[in-house]
């Protein structure tokens, strides 16, 4: 242990050079200007890892005290995640998702055998929990002052809250208008003070990287390498959850990049550890208003291009992912892929989610419109075993969800208006006589 706080075998390292800085060191950028890992020292972790050592911690008795290493869907892996004393944790807990399968959405896909592992039923309704729980958490054993974050919506809801949980004041930094309803109620109620840029969602992240490293604020962006760690509890769990057998395929929504860097990381490990046979294959899916990665990834990443974003799900419209060169690692790692697909797609496949009755946000929708494309394209056979992510919930965005339903979407495959009719008994029954 450096002090009683983290163990001594993580460091940050960068991921272009060979500089290290150690782990009590405020940092999210080399001196080179590249991205940083958590390295954890997996020599020396391979004999203690084992799936019997995390399958041992699975099913905490519901209704005691909460305790994260059997509580947590993330503080299960803690030792490949932040390895620290429990009673330092911030946890709600967050993880143990669950895996959904039904028969009428697969179909609609293509997809013989595919799940859909639900992220928005996490304790603030999206993914961003996982990462949250390791950032707030690394927060709190640095003694920062304050924390702080850009966001489309989700980010800032999940810092909310864990920073309220912690007790350290949170900034966050939204583009004005451009996040969703039920995003700005949860950062409003949970008690951050809330900056609404006159800006994009680029320009919020441009600028609190610079708030943060002039005022000595702690930043919680995807930037933040402890961020990821958490995230990484989503590829761990999905094995775990399938008796440690990889699935075909994992397909999910791609905006900051900071899951597709953080699931290529996972699996890395994974198989480092024995913990895996397989790496699965990512399949990192864009909204096309806001594909910067999709396009760079069409010149085979000869070209790192950036763009004015702007898309419906508003959760993943960013023009230029900071975890970029992260993310190109993860592909190299899974033999991954990245596609798009158009909002019409995005919104029909939201339909198509919540109308079987599991739902989820627009933007969560890409991964089950882009799991359809790429089975359509030949890229997935429909044979392959399919892990879709949904990243967030239902209720964060009710605004672009009674607009699809209510006449906003002119090609809406699946809308379902609802009907105004007098307060008669009789005109009652003749909407449900014709309805039945
Ligand atoms: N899905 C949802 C619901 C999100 O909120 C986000 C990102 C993503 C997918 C994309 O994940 O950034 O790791 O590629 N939301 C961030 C935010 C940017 O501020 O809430 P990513």
């Amino acid at each position: 242990m450096i002090n009683d706080k983290w163990s001594t075998n993580i460091e940050l390292h960068c991921i272009h050079c060979p500089k290290t800085y150690p782990v009590n060191e405020v940092r999210y950028l080399c001196d080179c200007g590249g991205l940083l890992d958590v390295w954890h020292d997996l020599e020396n972790l391979r004999p203690q890892i084992n799936r019997g050592l995390f399958d041992g911690r699975l099913h905490g008795a519901p209704g005691r005290r909460v305790t994260p290493t059997t509580d947590s869907g993330v503080w299960r892996y803690q030792e490949i995640i932040l390895p620290t004393p429990v009673n330092n944790i911030v946890s709600r807990p967050e993880g143990n998702t669950p895996l959904y399968e039904h028969p009428r959405l697969s179909k609609w896909v293509g997809a013989d055998n595919l799940l859909l592992k639900h992220e928005g039923e996490n304790p603030t309704g999206s993914f961003k929990d996982r990462g949250m729980t390791v950032g707030v958490t690394q927060a709190k054993l640095m003694g920062s002052r304050a924390v702080a974050c850009a966001s489309t919506g989700n980010t800032s809801a999940s810092l909310a809250a864990y920073a309220a949980l912690a007790e350290i004041p949170a900034f966050i930094f939204i583009p004005a208008g451009k996040i969703s309803a039920g995003k700005l109620a949860q950062a409003l109620a949970y008690g951050a003070q809330t900056l609404q840029i006159q800006g994009d969602f680029d320009d919020a992240m441009n600028l609190v990287q610079q708030v943060c490293n002039e005022m000595g604020i702690y930043l919680l962006n995807s930037l933040n390498p402890f961020r990821l760690e958490g995230q990484k509890s989503i590829p761990l769990e999905i094995v775990q959850g399938l008796q440690w057998q990889s699935p075909d395929w994992i397909v999910f929504p791609a905006g900051n990049l900071g899951n597709t860097s953080a699931f290529g990381k996972a699996l890395y490990e994974a198989q480092q550890l024995g913990l895996i046979d397989k790496i699965p294959r990512l399949a990192a899916i864009q909204a096309e208003g806001a594909s910067p990665f999709y396009q760079s990834y069409q010149t085979n990443f000869a070209e790192r291009k950036k763009v004015k974003a702007e898309t419906i799900a508003t959760a993943i419209s960013i023009g230029n992912p900071v975890s970029y060169t992260r993310a190109m690692r993860a592909l190299q790692w899974t033999n991954g892929l990245v596609a798009s697909v158009t909002d019409q797609e995005i919104m029909d496949a939201k339909a198509m989610v919540d109308q079987v009755g599991i739902g989820c946000e627009p933007a969560s929708a890409a991964s089950v419109a882009g799991a359809r494309k790429l089975i359509a394209q030949g890229v997935i056979k429909p044979e392959e075993s399919i892990v879709g992510i949904l990243t967030g919930n239902l209720l964060k965005d009710p605004t672009a969800t009674v607009d699809y339903h209510t006449g906003g979407w002119p090609n809406a495959q699946f809308a379902n208006a609802p009907i105004k009719l007098e307060a008669t008994l009789e005109a009652v029954q003749k909407v449900i006589g014709r309805k039945l």
